[in-house]
């Protein structure tokens, strides 16, 4: 692979830092926020109030439909869980967009819509596809290019060098497009839903995301391919009235434009934070080496110790109680992840990231009907990556001259500052 995978394109500069991209959003939190999630979890499982008021934090709405509601914040394992799943009181809907920033497909949905709109996409995504077909057609290549990149060099920033490119490298040629579009893409579809930047540009980024993905949809509609645009192209959707038919352009384009939001981000970060873990405990990163089942171990424990997103919406769709505590319809329910998965009620001490401890399933991909779509994809990424940077780096350590690496980013977008490191 000789493209922008591997090349010192700036755009990675101006894409893939953790710190700028929340500055620019207007969401950044420096400090670890977890404590502070924890002692409002044990205060009480359900509060009124969104989490960031609730935190003492600048409020920062980035769902343009739940602008001006009522906040609610649940924190605890067991009423987090049970809001994820009970889709008919707590809606998806809180997705809806603004017209110009296009829509989210199957994650604003809700049911019997969005069942039928998933199975379109979801045979491409299940387990044992994540361990063939997207392992081998991309991800070992991506993972492979990047790692023999950095065999060149004796130290790295293996934020910005490695989990910053897997993801967004993989889920580009995935979906069809070529890899040299990657970064361009990328930044067209930051661009078109971020609300700092003037309405024009925003709506032309906008515009030129659909135009690359409605020529690569008409081309696999005139010549299929072996890739996931080409996989909608030739599903059926069977609506919740028995109907069947193909997806049409428009709803082939919204669900690959968002497969590639999703799926940019979100495991760039989670990867980083997971090798801070394993570099910051040296005992767990060598366990790890010496024992590769572990890898696994050590991907799920960073999702539950520290979930990247660790704060998703809901609308309440109707009059509602949970733990005890009363919305209206109409207000907005924030489902705390992040506080979730460190509830003492299920986990000992929770505030450990421990790869040893006995699993037990944890909700850092969300639950229920929305559960994330891409798990698979993000676990096989962070599994290939991680078991390849064992191999060929037996040495690998954070660079002890370079600042220590910190939690950092937006609190709804968790990432490392910088993951500096010492490759031979
Ligand atoms: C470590 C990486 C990732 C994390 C932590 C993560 C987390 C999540 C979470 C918590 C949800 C549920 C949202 C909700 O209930 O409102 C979700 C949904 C989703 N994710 Fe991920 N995600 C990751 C990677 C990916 C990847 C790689 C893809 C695509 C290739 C992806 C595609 C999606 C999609 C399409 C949905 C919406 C599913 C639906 O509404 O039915 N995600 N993700």
């Amino acid at each position: 692979m000789t493209d922008v995978l591997i090349a010192d394109d700036p755009l990675y500069e101006e894409l893939y830092d953790i710190r700028r991209e929340a500055a620019e959003m207007g969401n950044l939190v420096e400090e670890d926020m977890n404590p502070a999630m924890g002692a409002l979890r044990d205060r009480g499982a359900v509060q009124k109030g969104f989490l960031r008021d609730l935190l003492g934090l600048e409020r920062y709405q980035r769902h343009a439909a739940a602008q001006g509601g009522e906040g609610y914040t649940c924190l605890s394992f067991e009423l987090c869980d049970a809001a994820f799943r009970d889709y008919d009181r707590f809606s998806s809907k809180v997705y809806a967009r603004q017209a110009d920033e296009g829509g989210l497909g199957v994650l604003e949905m809700d049911e019997p819509a969005h069942r039928a709109y998933r199975a379109t996409i979801q045979p491409m995504f299940l387990k044992p596809k994540t361990l063939t077909w997207w392992r081998e057609r991309w991800i070992n290549d991506v993972v492979g290019a990047l790692i023999e990149k950095l065999k060149a060099h004796d130290r790295a920033d293996l934020n910005f060098q490695l989990c910053a490119r897997v993801p967004v490298h993989t889920i580009t040629r995935a979906i069809g497009m070529d890899g040299d579009d990657s970064l361009v893409f990328r930044n067209a579809l930051l661009k078109s839903g971020a609300p700092r930047i003037p309405a024009a540009e925003r709506r032309a980024a906008g515009e030129s995301v659909e135009r690359m993905l409605l020529e690569l949809i008409a081309q696999r509609r005139a010549e299929p391919a072996d890739d996931v645009v080409s996989g909608l192209v030739q599903a059926e959707l069977e609506l919740p009235d028995g109907a069947r038919r193909p997806l049409t352009d428009r709803e082939v384009m919204v669900n690959a434009r968002v497969l590639m939001l999703a799926g940019g981000g979100t495991t760039w970060r989670q990867l980083g934070i997971t090798l801070w873990a394993l570099l910051s405990r040296r005992d767990q990163l060598e366990a790890m080496k010496a024992d590769r089942s572990l890898v696994d171990r050590a991907i799920e424990e960073s999702l539950r110790w520290n979930p990247t997103d660790p704060v998703f919406s809901r609308f309440v769709a109707e009059d509602a109680e949970l733990g005890g505590v009363f919305m209206p319809k109409g207000s907005v329910l924030e489902i705390c992840l992040g506080a979730a998965n460190r509830d003492p009620a299920r986990w000992d001490h929770p505030d450990d990231y421990d790869l040893h401890r006995t699993p037990k399933g944890h909700i850092g991909f969300g639950i229920g009907a929305h559960q994330c779509l891409g798990m698979n994809v993000a676990r096989s990424e962070m599994h290939v990556a991680l078991n390849a940077l064992a191999d060929a780096f037996p040495n690998l350590r954070l660079d002890p001259d370079a600042p220590a690496p910190y939690l950092t980013g937006g609190l709804e977008q968790r990432g490392v500052s910088a993951i500096p490191v010492l490759l031979t």
